[in-house]
């Protein structure tokens, strides 16, 4: 166990202490994953991400894992936070450990732990390629922008707020036992383009969702939505795709 540091508080708010428990993991040392406990002193309105800043810059220099933005925009800092997938930089103490309680914090689920918090996010990221994760039209584009009503734009409006963070697909217990499955990200990046008026790759993607990798894995049980740190309606956006591949099949 780490020593325990508690630095100066220099706050109104009564700090909190917390036993911050983390899944640590060298693979050139370790075997196994293993759990280390670091007592932490911090304010109920610190992020995650700060407590974990403060183990790593002063208790704990070696602890590893991804961020970037530090403001739920870029989707770097997915983890399993008290028992549930959220970006470390979104959720707040207060949120998710009592004063005097235990925080644990584990890597994401389903993908190969690199070192500690830290997952390869390879297959992932090959899942997001596999569904054409571009605009396609070959028609000659109009003199100005290729516009859309606010009717149109408004079909794909909650899965262009997908920041790609893997919190969805990482909860799903199908993607947890068939890695082959695309995974609700993707099928949220699909349905972002499937219903783009302005997009002719419709069939193809609908094609895709309909491979055994697509959309007929999900068994609906929800996890993604729940996990989303951008209030996507996964489950429902899944469903819509399974209908539009029916549609496209009758
Ligand atoms: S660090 Fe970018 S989303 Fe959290």
């Amino acid at each position: 166990m780490a020593e325990q540091h508690i630095p100066k508080n220099t706050h109104t708010t009564p700090p909190m202490r917390v036993k911050v428990k983390i899944l640590r993991y060298n693979p050139e040392t370790d075997k196994k994953p293993h759990w280390e406990t670091y007592p932490v002193e911090a304010q109920p309105s610190d992020r995650v991400l700060d407590v974990l800043n403060y183990i790593k810059w002063y208790v704990e220099p070696s602890l590893t894992f991804r961020r970037s933005c530090g403001h739920g925009i870029c989707g770097s800092d997915a983890m399993m936070i008290a028992g549930r997938n959220r970006l470390a930089c979104k959720a707040l103490l207060r949120d998710v450990v009592k004063d005097g309680g235990t925080l644990t914090i584990e890597p994401i689920r389903g993908l190969k732990v690199e070192k500690d918090l830290l997952t390869d996010m390879e297959p992932f990221f090959d899942a997001y390629k596999a569904i054409m994760p571009y605009f396609i039209n070959e028609s000659p584009p109009p003199a100005g922008e290729r516009l859309q009503s606010p009717e149109q734009a408004e079909r794909m409006a909650h899965s262009s707020n997908c920041i790609l963070c893997a919190c969805c697909t990482t909860s799903c217990p199908i993607f947890w036992v068939n890695g082959s499955y695309l995974g609700p990200a993707a099928i949220v990046q699909a349905h972002r383009f499937i219903f783009d008026s302005r997009d002719e790759a419709t069939n193809q993607r609908l094609n895709i969702m309909n491979q055994n990798t697509g959309v007929w894995r999900c068994r609906t049980a929800y996890n993604c939505t729940e996990a989303c740190p951008r209030d996507i309606p996964i489950t429902t956006i899944i469903e819509e795709v399974k209908r539009a591949v029916m549609y496209q099949q009758s």
